[in-house]
């Protein structure tokens, strides 16, 4: 497949909500700060919690939603993802730390830290929720799979992260953050 076919399958995942099913914007990568001028509304920027309905979420998609100003990720993750990201050592990351505010702020970046128990309280590693700013310069990463690890790719310049959102190679520094998140029912994420 072309760059350019890559990237336009990517874009189609790319979508943005205001709020969980009202005004969705398709952009790409390196766009957000045109983006973040355009769509958030004062009453959406103002809001500290945003439910989130993920019961549309297949398995191998992701959910983009604009919290806070931000894009954040709500991805239900493959078997094979899952499976991918628990065979990682932490002492090969590049950043050791979950970067999960959910936890104590030195939890290691395990793929069970960095995911998100269902209303059961079970983690089963399907749910990875983080916020969708490259912590290099703050560009949004592609995701559905992009990158050399199988994860999300920022081009601006070259970051590559993992089906756990873990950066792995470019010049990031950090793992992608994790907002404050729960599951208040079987089918809804609390953001915040
Ligand atoms: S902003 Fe992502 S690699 Fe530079």
């Amino acid at each position: 497949m072309s760059h350019a076919e890559d990237h336009s399958g990517d874009r189609r995942d790319f979508l943005y909500y205001a709020t969980a099913g009202v005004g969705a914007v398709a952009v790409g990568a390196g766009v957000w700060p045109l983006i973040n001028q355009m769509n958030p509304s004062a009453d959406v920027q103002a809001a500290s919690q945003l439910r989130v309905d993920v019961s549309g979420i297949s398995e191998g998609t992701q959910l983009t939603v604009l919290f806070l100003g931000k894009p954040v990720f709500i991805r239900r993750r493959t078997p094979d993802e899952i499976a991918d990201a628990g065979t990682v050592d932490v002492s090969d990351l590049v950043d050791e730390l979950a970067r999960n505010p959910n936890i104590p702020g030195d939890a290691p970046a395990t793929d069970a830290n960095r995911t998100m128990s269902d209303f059961s309280g079970e983690n089963t590693g399907e749910w990875l929720v983080q916020i969708g700013v490259c912590t290099h310069l703050g560009c949004v990463p592609i995701g559905n799979g992009a990158g050399d690890f199988g994860g999300w790719f920022c081009p601006c310049h070259g970051s590559h992260y993992d089906s756990a959102g873990r950066i792995r190679r470019g010049p990031a520094p950090e793992n992608l953050h994790i907002p404050l998140a729960e599951f208040v029912d079987d089918s809804t994420i609390l953001l915040g």
